[in-house]
């Protein structure tokens, strides 16, 4: 067993206590919980086992989060169920996890084994309010579901870079194409009502008093809080039909890499012009491929200017493949849908400096010859977050935090062979090097929503102090850190 439930026996004395009595203990916790909800909210809402069950269990985007077991699965139709959840949860001191869109690798943030787990399917709902001009969002909803409500208005939420992700995002940051024009998706955020762990319903904004909770929610993932309604500003992007951005994806040879990883860097170190957007998927497994590396460009507009993707379209290219866009189309664009591979995160965060980007793309590499039986894919992937993001918040500041310069997330995406469960200790360890070969620059922050599970996410934010404070304020016994898996530092 490769990670052990992060649970503190509250009432546990004497012994120290053994994997198979901790896990008896969180068991009969669980089913303390699962029994009582069941009792209020009745049996189709809570299940044991069944279909419902056994699909919610595999509907993971990677392999290594499927196959858990929890005591019973929570699926509720409105806030009050997740109340009653959470109250019993609390109450028998049972370890818990949420899980919205399932997108989400890092082991155990999603998933649960003896422990009650609350999926959100059955709240899907999403509408649009032309009074308030804001988007109203139930927790299961999807990019592409939300997008696909609502664009007829000509609004949009922002979210991310594939239609089938889920609304963790949104509780993470959220990067999109449209984040230099529109902010980060968590900065879009212009109400939450949360359920705090001892089950009171609480409605949180940036300025009432609830609004260390806003912040803290937003960049805080799942620690402060289950989240049972997002109201978001709408952005105004036109329809489906409104093809109002340009660009596309630029293939490029392996050959081209250290062009292209310099020219990267120049991009995320100038970059002022909000209407450009781009992400960089360099693979690290088949440097000699001509179709090695993927990239896709926007421009809100009708061309990609020379002025700011001259140097990219100067590289010898593999393909281009440019076209018109809508919002609507570039949200469906990119898949992601859930597939036969385990998949594993790193982040690291740099800001646009060659030697920075060519010597994390060797280390990369590097790591990659090392395990290419272990492997079908590696992955080191850009996102440029200028300044501009940061600016066009509509929410106040997040509990990330701007570091005051132009950067890029980078995060390194291991991708294993079809239905393989294990990964041998020497790759964990040497995944570990990895990330330690490549330290964010000073003072830039890890973005949450591609680390992996060991790394210290929180402690990279800003605003750090505040996320703690607000941590012991609305969490005051640690029952989330105690039980449920997520982000380490509170
Ligand atoms: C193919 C793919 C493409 C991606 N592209 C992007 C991208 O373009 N931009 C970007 O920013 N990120 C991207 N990501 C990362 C993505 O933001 C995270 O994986 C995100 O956490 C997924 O959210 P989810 O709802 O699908 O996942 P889940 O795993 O269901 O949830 C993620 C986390 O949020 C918690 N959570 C979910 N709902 C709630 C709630 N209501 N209350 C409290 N906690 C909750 C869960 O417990 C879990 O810890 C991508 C990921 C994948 C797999
Ligand atoms: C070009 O991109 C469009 C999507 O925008 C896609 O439908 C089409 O298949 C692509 N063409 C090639 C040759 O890749
Ligand atoms: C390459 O990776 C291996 C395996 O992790 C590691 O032992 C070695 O130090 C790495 N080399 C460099 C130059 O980083």
């Amino acid at each position: 067993m490769l990670f052990l439930c992060s649970l503190i026996p509250l009432f546990t004395v004497g012994v120290a206590a053994q994997d198979a009595s901790t896990a008896a203990t969180a068991a009969t916790a669980a089913r303390a919980a699962c029994l009582a909800t069941r009792q209020d909210l009745g049996p189709t809402k809570v299940k044991f086992s069944g279909t419902q069950y056994d699909d919610t269990t595999e509907a993971y985007w990677s392999f290594f989060n499927r196959g858990d077991e929890p005591t019973c699965i929570v699926y509720p139709s409105s806030a009050s169920d997740v109340q009653a959840a959470m109250r019993h949860i609390f109450h028998s001191q049972s370890d818990y996890a949420v899980r919205a869109g399932g997108h989400s690798p890092m082991i155990g943030w999603n998933g649960i084994n003896n422990g009650v787990l609350i999926s959100f399917e059955d709240m899907t709902d999403v509408s649009y309010d032309a009074s308030s001009d804001t988007i109203t969002v139930q927790p299961g909803a999807t990019a592409g579901s939300a997008e696909a409500a609502v664009e007829s208005h000509g609004v949009s939420p922002v979210w991310g870079r594939a239609d089938v992700i889920g609304t963790g995002l949104l509780l993470g940051g959220g990067i999109s194409f449209q984040g230099p024009l529109y902010g980060w998706a968590s900065d879009r955020i212009k109400e939450l009502d949360v359920v705090l762990v001892t089950g009171e319903l609480v409605t949180a904004t940036a300025t009432n008093e609830y609004s260390d909770l806003f912040r803290a929610l937003r960049g805080g993932a799942n620690r402060f809080g289950i989240v049972t309604r997002y109201e978001l500003y709408a952005a105004h992007t036109g329809t489906r039909d409104d093809k109002l951005w340009y660009g596309g994806l630029i293939v490029y040879p392996g050959s081209s890499s250290t062009a292209l990883l310099k020219a990267t860097a120049h991009y995320v170190r100038d970059l002022t012009d909000p209407n450009a957007a781009a992400i960089m998927i360099l693979n690290a497994y088949d440097t000699t491929s001509t179709t090695a590396h993927a990239c896709y460009f926007f421009y809100k507009g009708t061309s990609l200017p020379a002025s700011v993707f001259g140097e990219f379209l100067s590289i010898p290219s593999t393909s281009q493949n440019f076209s018109s866009y809508s919002f609507y189309d570039i949200t469906f664009l990119i898949q992601g849908d859930n597939g036969p591979n385990g998949q594993q995160y790193g982040a690291s965060a740099f800001i646009g400096d060659e030697a920075t980007f060519i010597n994390g793309y060797a280390k990369a590499v590097n790591f990659t010859q090392h395990f290419k039986e272990q492997l079908i894919r590696s992955e080191y992937t850009i996102s440029p977050i200028p300044l501009s993001v940061w600016a066009a918040s509509l929410s106040g500041p997040n509990s990330i935090g701007n570091p005051g310069v132009n950067y890029a997330t980078v995060d390194f995406n291991l991708v294993f062979p079809d239905n393989e469960a294990t990964r041998p200790p020497v790759l964990n360890a040497a995944f570990k090097l990895l990330l330690a070969q490549n330290p964010p620059s000073p003072g830039l922050p890890l973005y949450i929503n591609e680390c992996h599970q060991s790394q210290e996410v929180f402690a990279s934010y800003r605003n750090y102090p505040a996320l703690k404070a607000a941590y012991a304020k609305y969490d005051p016994t640690g029952f989330n850190v105690a039980h449920t898996r997520g982000p380490k530092g509170l």
